[in-house]
């Protein structure tokens, strides 16, 4: 019609409204349902925020003791879905893995899946946050040959998933609470991030009424891709090549600038953000802190550092504004906590899965929701006719 606009990427378009996450990207702000990420990341726990973001307000005491038993009491994965991870190659990517085993659950709970349901969302939620993190363990140990555990869940999230990871069956595994306490706040600062690739994917299958292990497996998939979530794993790759080619970060430098060679500077540069990367100023803070208290030297770090210094000095990222994103320093954090390089974005869609959540519910609280249909502007041949035959 006259009225459609042509707008790729959906640079201008706002499809929703939505109380969840506030961002102002010229300032470099975040904010979980009002509250700044930075006292966020620093004062509450991983099950803490996802609760602020799915219900709109802090949790009281009891109402997240309630919420952490109900998702401990629903870590265990069907006897089936477990033999389902053997099924696969062991060099898969474990986010193929993960999204397949997230699809798969809408086949053990078809009892589940109406999204006007309120019981049915309430528990696809506990079912959803208490077994995408054994998935992903999973993923990880069939990747490198071992045995899956089963959760202990005495233990809390975080510790449980790192022993899921890092444990084996030969002996007890101790958590180090330096790499728990880490860990939680990185998967407390990828939470939500409104309406990124991943969330719209969420909330796009979802309008038409998929359920929400469908629709969050989708946006598993979306999260691959490396100029979204796949970014982290890509940006160790880049600093590895650049310090095994031995050419020096300047030079690399010099070919991301020149577009022809078609490299971009993975970690750098955000839809939103023109300004530095609030939760990038973070996780640059911990890795510091993380290796050293991990006793890890990682020249990576360093080449990392210099490569920000360049960029962020340099014309071509300045005209840009383009700054390091939230996946600039994650990976190295990650790789010295004993991750592979491809489980990285497997812990971004574990950090992300609760705002997937959040955005999904709130899509069916929404009187106003319709089922998403962009339209185009079609650019192909007039009519014509077939050859005769
Ligand atoms: N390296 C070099 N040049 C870049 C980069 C980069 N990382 N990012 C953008 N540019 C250039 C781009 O070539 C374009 O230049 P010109 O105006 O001369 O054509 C200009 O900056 C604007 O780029 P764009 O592609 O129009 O920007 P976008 O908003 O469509 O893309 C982005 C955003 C994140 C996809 C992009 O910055 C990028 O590819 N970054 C690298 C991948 C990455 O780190 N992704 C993680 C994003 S944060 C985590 C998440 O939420 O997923």
């Amino acid at each position: 019609t006259g009225l459609t606009t042509l707008d790729y990427g959906f640079v201008n378009t706002a499809a929703v409204k939505s109380r969840i996450t506030y961002i102002d990207g010229d300032q470099g702000i975040l904010r979980y349902r009002g509250y700044p990420i930075e006292q966020v990341a620093k004062s509450l726990t991983y099950l803490e925020t996802a609760w602020l973001l799915i219900y709109g307000e802090l949790p009281s005491a009891s109402e997240l003791e309630a919420f952490d038993e109900r998702i401990r009491r629903h870590t265990l994965l069907h006897e089936d879905l477990k033999r389902f991870f053997d099924a696969l190659p062991y060099d898969a990517h474990p986010m193929s893995v993960l999204s397949s085993g997230v699809s798969a659950l809408s086949t053990y709970y078809q009892d589940s899946t109406d999204p006007h349901k309120p019981e049915d969302l309430e528990i696809s939620t506990i079912r959803l946050l208490a077994k995408l993190p054994v998935m992903a363990a999973y993923a990880h140990k069939k990747s490198i040959g071992q045995a899956f555990l089963y959760p202990d869940n005495s233990l809390s999230f975080v510790d449980n998933f790192l022993r899921l990871n890092f444990g084996t069956l030969a002996e007890p595994y101790e958590v180090n609470p330096v790499l728990s306490k880490a860990l939680e706040r990185l998967l407390i600062l990828h939470e939500d991030h409104e309406q990124n690739a991943s969330t719209s994917t969420v909330r796009l299958v979802g309008s038409t009424e998929a359920n929400m292990y469908a629709s969050i497996s989708a946006g598993i998939n979306a999260l691959f891709g490396p100029l979204h979530g796949g970014a982290n794993e890509a940006v160790l790759t880049m600093l590895a090549q650049i310090r095994d080619s031995g050419e020096g970060v300047e030079k690399f430098v010099e070919k991301v600038k020149n577009k022809q060679s078609g490299i971009r500077l993975m970690g750098f540069g955000h839809r939103v953000y023109k300004n530095y990367d609030p939760r990038a100023k973070l996780v640059k803070e911990s890795a510091d802190e993380v290796l050293a208290a991990l006793g890890v030297q990682d020249d990576l770090l360093d080449i990392a550092k210099e490569l920000e210094g360049i960029a962020l000095a340099d014309d071509y990222f300045k005209e840009r504004r383009l700054y390091p994103n939230v996946d600039f320093y994650t990976g190295v954090i990650y790789k010295a906590m004993g991750f592979p390089t491809r489980m990285f974005t497997v812990l971004f869609a574990i950090g992300r899965l609760p705002g997937w959540i959040a955005h999904y519910r709130e899509m069916f609280d929404d009187p106003q929701t319709k089922i998403g249909r962009p339209q185009q502007l079609y650019v192909g041949s007039p009519q014509r006719d077939l050859p005769a035959r």
